[in-house]
């Protein structure tokens, strides 16, 4: 056995006024090119320092990832930016005044100092500003552009409590820190500024519509709602994989909600031999089924969404019904994750 597979994780609280002095063992482990569980306003990041191989190394290797699919790396001001990418375009600046510190992450081509197993062989760099106060005061304190992936094992749905990190890597890395529940819950926007247009690779809460107002035109990527195709290479790598996924067998059935509850209601008997789960937006309940509730907005159903994958595979739930409506603009970030959880098996109504 390796010796990092049998480290004793510390899962420790911190907030923002006990920060300072709680950080030192965490700051320390960074500086060491160790790797730390951290929290972000989106999801829990396995944080290393970006520049050193070794960190990145152990990020790949906790995680499982796969090392072709690259790391987001966080600053915790727009000036660092400069340390990372070889030029900062208007539209970048733009983006960044508007949006940063915040769930936004933008690629450019990156400096010559910023290693390639960081950008998992590419040659742009994501970088992301995040808004948590614990982050960004983590990156300052250890004086390092910090590398993070999301905090779980790789396939498994993202972390948005200290607790599915150490669910996840526990005995794999040596240190997590608690900030409490992230708020978004799911993961940045992810925009390309490397190509000839600004091109979404990955929707979240900062919305196409907003994206589109300070830049004019943007493309979408096909993989935002598509299954790639045999032959397609992924303009970002994470999105060839499978992702997002818990271990039951997750069906989506989107429309109207009235629509949506009467065809979870046949689903349900025709699945009445299983273990079945819905994720409901509405306050019905169905008698045959273990039910989660996704709230009644968007914004509820997107925090809570990971949390309730993890939860049905907890309670041994073999097959999830996610009911979903679109009700705003970060509907799109739902389907997303949605559609990779039940690897687009998709029921419109
Ligand atoms: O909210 C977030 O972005 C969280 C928190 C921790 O900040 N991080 C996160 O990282 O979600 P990760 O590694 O799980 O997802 C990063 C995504 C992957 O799909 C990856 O392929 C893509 O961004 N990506 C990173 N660098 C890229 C690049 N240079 N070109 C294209 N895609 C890139
Ligand atoms: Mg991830």
């Amino acid at each position: 056995i390796k010796e990092e597979l049998i480290l004793n994780t510390e899962l420790v609280k911190i907030t923002t006024e006990d920060c300072d002095e709680k950080f030192n063992k965490a700051v320390e482990l960074l500086q060491n090119e160790e790797v730390v569980g951290m929290p972000t306003e989106t999801v829990y990041g396995l944080a290393g320092n970006a520049f050193s191989p070794l960190a990145v190394s152990r990020i790949f290797e906790a995680k499982g990832r796969p090392t072709d699919n690259p790391l987001i790396v966080h600053i915790s001001e727009f000036s660092e930016i400069y340390n990372l990418v070889k030029t900062v375009p208007e539209t970048a600046k733009k983006l960044a005044e508007k949006f940063w510190p915040g769930p936004l992450t933008i690629i450019l081509p990156k400096a010559d100092k910023v290693p390639f197993c960081t950008t998992g062989n590419l040659d742009t760099v994501a970088v992301r500003c995040p808004s948590h106060e614990i982050a960004r005061k983590l990156i300052k304190l250890s004086g390092l552009p910090l590398a993070a992936p999301s905090a779980n094992l790789s396939g498994k749905p993202s972390p948005t409590k200290a607790k599915h990190v150490f669910e996840d890597l526990n005995g794999r890395i040596p240190f997590i820190i608690d900030g409490g529940d992230c708020k978004e819950g799911v993961e940045s926007t992810v925009i390309t500024l490397a190509g000839e247009k600004p091109r979404l690779l990955r929707p979240g809460n900062v919305t196409l519509k907003e994206l589109t107002e300070v830049l004019g035109e943007v493309e979408v990527d096909d993989a935002v709602l598509n299954p790639l195709k045999n032959n397609e290479t992924a303009a970002s790598p994470g999105m060839k994989y499978k992702h997002y996924s818990p271990d039951a067998e997750v069906f989506v059935v989107e429309g109207d909600m009235k629509a949506v509850k009467k065809k979870t209601d046949e689903l349900l008997k025709e699945n009445g031999d299983k273990v079945c789960g819905v994720l409901t937006m509405s306050e019905n309940a169905y008698d045959s089924a273990i039910i989660l509730s996704g709230g009644t907005t968007n914004k509820q159903y997107a925090k809570l969404l990971f949390s309730n994958l993890r939860e049905f595979d907890r309670l041994g739930v073999e097959v999830v019904f996610a009911e979903f409506e679109s009700r705003d603009g970060y509907g799109l970030a739902i389907r997303n994750r949605l559609y990779k959880a039940a690897a687009h098996k998709v029921i419109k109504v």
